[in-house]
């Protein structure tokens, strides 16, 4: 079905990462691949892996071979059926949305190479990522330093960019503000703190007590378990308030924001639409975020781990066969951090730097 390249004359088998030198990859021969999909709603016994048409690159986009993805709380909403109606294309449906792997075809003149090393954040509406291959626009696709595991990079693109986004273009973040992430141990909760932190803001996280030290390690300055006691209750102020949980309401957040302060929910709910619409001419406004991806801001998030300021935690792995286990584990709630799948093909490049 596929065919294997791994011949040391090939520029991009050389020195892809001085951490993978094994490294082995494959385009595609045929016209099917292996992929974990669905063709009903329902739990997550509705995962199986089958074959599946390798999809077709259009101009301006590239092929990845895909060594890791990761799972979000979106992939299971979209597979119980939670959100009918708004992702076209009907079944049999490829879950996930975060890839890390490398270029196996691009357009000549791109500014990626076929064995470029990169993360992508794919389509909102067509996903596919837990795949052997997967096809994203050049402009959701960032190449990955040597020192980023394909684990770390996979873990990053759509939680990441929310976090980011929420941040810095829903919350006008700046320098110096007290900022409060409610629900700052999973996997977008954990980049917002250290985002928030980058920015130089006072940060407090929210999360259940079993997760207090996880918190402190992120930079949080101070911590409340949701489970004892209510931030809403609280006489701090804030300037920012990312509800990652989606657990807070706009108005009992007011009572705790600043003026001129911001609350960003990730929960899409019709009220949260009323909200956005009604709160933004007021002094405390509150918006519903949708993240969008975008090369740029996978860029940035690399900066920040670059310079040691964005850790990625991994609360599990499983093989790409167990993605039914996978959903299981993030729908029961994560221990901390992201839950990551790993492609069988890409056991080599995993070996080495396995977090
Ligand atoms: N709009 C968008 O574009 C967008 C994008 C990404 C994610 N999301 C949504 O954002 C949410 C979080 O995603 P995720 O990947 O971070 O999920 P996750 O990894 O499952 O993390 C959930 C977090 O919420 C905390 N939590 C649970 N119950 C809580 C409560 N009552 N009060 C405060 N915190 C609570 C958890 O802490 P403990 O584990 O300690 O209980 C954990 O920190 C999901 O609903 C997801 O669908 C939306």
């Amino acid at each position: 079905m596929v065919e294997t390249h791994n011949s040391p004359e090939k520029p991009w088998n050389m020195n892809l990462n001085t951490l993978e030198t094994d490294h082995t990859y494959a385009q595609p021969s045929g016209l099917t691949m292996r992929a974990v999909q669905y063709d009903q709603y329902g739990d997550a016994d509705v995962l199986h892996v089958g074959d599946r048409s390798v999809p077709h690159r259009q101009p301006g986009q590239l092929m990845i071979q895909v060594f890791a993805s990761s799972v979000n709380p979106v992939d299971y909403r979209l597979r119980r059926g939670d959100m009918k109606g708004l992702i076209p294309f009907g079944f049999p449906r490829v879950p996930g949305y975060d890839v890390a792997g490398i270029v196996v075809d691009t357009d000549s003149g791109s500014s990626f190479m076929v064995g470029d090393r990169v993360m992508a954040f794919l389509d909102h509406t067509r996903g596919g990522a837990l795949a052997d291959y997967a096809v994203c626009a050049v402009s959701a696709a960032a190449k990955i330093p040597d020192s980023m595991s394909m684990q770390e990079a996979a873990a990053i693109p759509l939680a990441g960019t929310t976090a980011l986004q929420s941040l810095r273009d829903h919350g006008k973040i700046k320098s110096g503000q007290t900022v409060l992430v409610n629900g700052a141990s999973g996997g977008v909760g954990m980049f917002a703190v250290q985002i928030a932190k980058s920015y130089g803001c006072h940060v407090d996280a929210v999360a259940s007590g079993r997760n207090r030290e996880f918190c402190l390690s992120l930079g949080a300055d101070h911590f409340y378990d949701y489970e004892k006691e209510d931030f809403l209750k609280s006489n701090e102020r804030w300037d920012l308030i990312f509800d990652v949980a989606g657990k807070a309401h706009y108005l009992e957040a007011c009572k705790v924001l600043k003026e001129g302060g911001h609350f960003v929910s990730t929960e899409p709910s019709i009220k949260g639409l009323l909200m956005t619409i009604l709160t933004w001419p007021l002094s405390k406004s509150g918006q519903i975020m949708l993240a969008t991806p975008s090369a740029d801001d996978l860029r940035e998030l690399i900066r920040l781990h670059e310079i040691g300021k964005l850790k990625v935690t991994i609360d599990s792995s499983f093989p790409l066969e167990q993605a039914a286990q996978a959903h299981r584990r993030i729908e029961a709630g994560v221990d901390h951090g992201k839950v990551v799948l790993n492609h069988a093909h890409s056991k080599d490049a995993l070996s080495s730097k396995t977090p």
